[in-house]
């Protein structure tokens, strides 16, 4: 695990006003694909090497993940992240035993992600979630994504959960953590939290939805709905 402290309300307040910043970045953009890999390498790039210029960085592993970890030891299991960002909760599948690989689309993430953990078990690695190296295909007992279809437009959403759930091994599970939207509405985005159909896609892709915990987090001037969803991949 990271020797980084967990954010504090100080970490949050600069966090947010670096985001003003980020968010010109994206601002009045076509939110297309490679629009999309062009925002999060300029994110990594520009923030040289501070958190607090990454808007989603927690510096710690989710709670939720840590907690369903505690019950779900991976001997001789392999485990992916998905879009691992810098790399936390990758770490923290690989402290349960897991043999975990990672892997963001952009160079800069994975590079700070093993500068981090220097002494790290995970084989981090640069790749794209739409074109990943082809051994890994079903080849994974556990696959985690945290905050990646939320971080994709929606009109690429099918696209991106069908990717999500080919790296899932049958018999295999997924988790997946997530913002939500309790009632649908318009989204400006970037995120595009998920609406229950979406999070529900899951269901037509062959799999069996074995937990859904839904809950809030807490900041000082609001509540954002958040999913934690394990599926099971039937077959
Ligand atoms: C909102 S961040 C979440 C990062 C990390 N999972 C976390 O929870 O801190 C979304 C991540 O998705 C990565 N990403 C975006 N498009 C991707 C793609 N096509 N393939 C792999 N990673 C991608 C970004 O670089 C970014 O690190």
């Amino acid at each position: 695990m990271s020797n980084d402290p967990r954010p504090d309300e100080d970490f949050r307040e600069k966090q947010k006003q670096a985001r003003v910043e980020i968010n010109k970045l994206d601002a009045d953009r076509v939110h297309d694909e490679p629009e999309r890999i062009a925002f999060f390498n300029a994110v990594y790039q520009r923030a040289g090497r501070d958190a607090i210029n990454v808007p989603w960085a927690d510096l710690h592993p989710k709670d939720k993940l840590l907690d369903w970890l505690k019950d779900k030891k991976g001997q001789d299991q392999t485990a992916l992240d998905i879009a691992c960002g810098l790399g936390d909760n990758a770490e923290a599948i690989a402290e349960y035993g897991y043999q975990t690989a990672a892997f963001d689309v952009a160079a800069d993430a994975i590079l700070w992600a093993k500068k981090r953990f220097p002494e790290s078990l995970v084989q981090y690695r640069q790749a794209d979630l739409f074109d990943p190296p082809s051994e890994w295909l079903e080849k994974f007992d556990l696959v985690h994504e945290c905050y990646t279809l939320q971080a994709l437009p929606p009109k690429m959403f099918e696209k991106s959960a069908r990717a999500v759930a080919n790296l899932v091994k049958p018999g295999g599970t997924l988790l997946v953590y997530t913002r939500i939207l309790p009632e649908p509405r318009e989204q400006a985005g970037p995120p595009w939290p998920l609406i229950k159909d979406q999070a529900e896609i899951f269901f037509t892709l062959g799999f069996k939805l074995v937990s859904e915990d839904i809950f809030t987090i807490d900041r000082p001037d609001r509540q954002i709905p958040h999913g934690f969803y394990e599926w099971k991949k039937m077959g």
